[in-house]
């Protein structure tokens, strides 16, 4: 996995480490939700709560260029994703989790390059499971092409097809790095992208967070928390774009544990806007018909909210006790 930990992210890690389908090689870490500091951290966090050891690779630091075009350097402060209001910030990523610090470190490896030695050493095809902005992949992707044989397949959270959230037509995973989502989708490696049409479509509600804690597992309580955060926030904020919270990141992951959680996807011709003008890091399909567009990515349009309900449950039933 590959992640901005974060809120979403940290049930989509939890989600993974404790669905026992997948064996987790390492989880990778880069700038998105907060800096890459921070989101290292986080990550260790989540993992160190679980008990598990799972190494934990910090990447880049900053987008691939995305930032020395002046005009293209990111403002949080209009990304929407906090406020104050009445003298109470609401976040829809907190800063630190709550839940008890890190023990554990990260490793000395640099996220890309353990992404490129060891899909360049297995002898089986790997899963990527990126779930914030692309930079670590498409900096691993620049540094030796040829590792895209042994990629079984990215399944990614990103991009939005119509509405954006960090901008009128661009999601955020999207929006941070347009250049890396433009080399992964142009890579030749075979790709599921989870944009916010399917997260949106599948939110989840206070309700759902009520049935996560009354589980009585750490995980089960951190999930509902963040859930009950990102609700109030997106209440008070007014930026909802479905009926339920969207769990971004969970969804991608649980499309890879079982895809009938997707109930509607089509095979696309994706690509990415970077010209660094309104629909800078937009997601662009191609459905003109009669043109020769090899599809690139089955993209993910409606989610089944109630599907993906009862995998969150099956899976934070587990775990340590609170
Ligand atoms: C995506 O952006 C981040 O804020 C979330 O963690 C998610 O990956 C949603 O647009
Ligand atoms: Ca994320």
């Amino acid at each position: 996995m590959d992640v901005d930990t974060g809120s979403d992210d940290a049930i989509a890690l939890l989600l993974a480490m404790l669905s026992g389908r997948f064996e987790l090689l390492g989880i990778t870490v880069c700038r998105g939700n907060s800096d890459v500091e921070t989101c290292t951290r986080n990550t260790l966090q989540v993992v160190d709560m679980l008990g598990l050891d799972i190494p934990v690779y910090q990447g880049c630091p900053d987008p691939m260029v995305r930032e020395l075009s002046r005009g293209r350097v990111m403002n949080n402060a209009l990304n929407r994703t906090s406020i104050v209001k009445d003298g109470k910030e609401y976040k829809v990523h907190p800063y630190t989790l709550p839940i008890p610090p890190a023990r554990s470190e990260k490793q000395d490896r640099h996220a890309c390059s353990f992404i490129v030695e060891t899909l360049k050493s297995s002898k089986e095809k790997i899963t990527l499971i990126p779930t914030g902005p692309l930079t670590n992949i498409g900096m691993a992707l620049r540094m030796d092409p040829s590792i895209v044989k042994n990629i079984e397949e990215i399944v990614l959270m990103g991009g939005a097809v119509g509405t954006g959230n960090a901008s009128a037509c661009a999601e955020a995973n999207f929006f941070h790095d347009p250049e890396a989502a433009k080399i992964v989708l142009g890579s030749g490696a075979k790709v599921r992208i989870v944009p916010l049409n399917a997260t949106r479509s599948a939110g989840l509600y206070r309700e759902d967070a009520a049935k996560l804690i009354a589980l009585g597992t750490m995980a089960g309580k951190l999930a509902g928390d963040l859930i009950n955060m990102r609700t109030d926030a997106s209440d008070v904020m007014g930026t909802r774009g479905g009926d339920g919270e969207p769990i971004h990141d969970a969804l991608a992951v649980a499309w890879v544990l079982d895809e009938s959680v997707i109930t509607e996807s089509r095979e696309e011709h994706c690509d990415v806007d970077f010209s660094g003008g309104a629909c800078d890091g937009q997601l662009v399909i191609d459905s003109r018909r009669g043109y020769e567009h090899e599809p690139n990515a089955r993209v993910a349009y409606k989610g089944d909210r109630k599907r993906f309900m009862e995998i969150m449950l099956d899976a934070f039933a587990k775990g340590p006790k609170c």
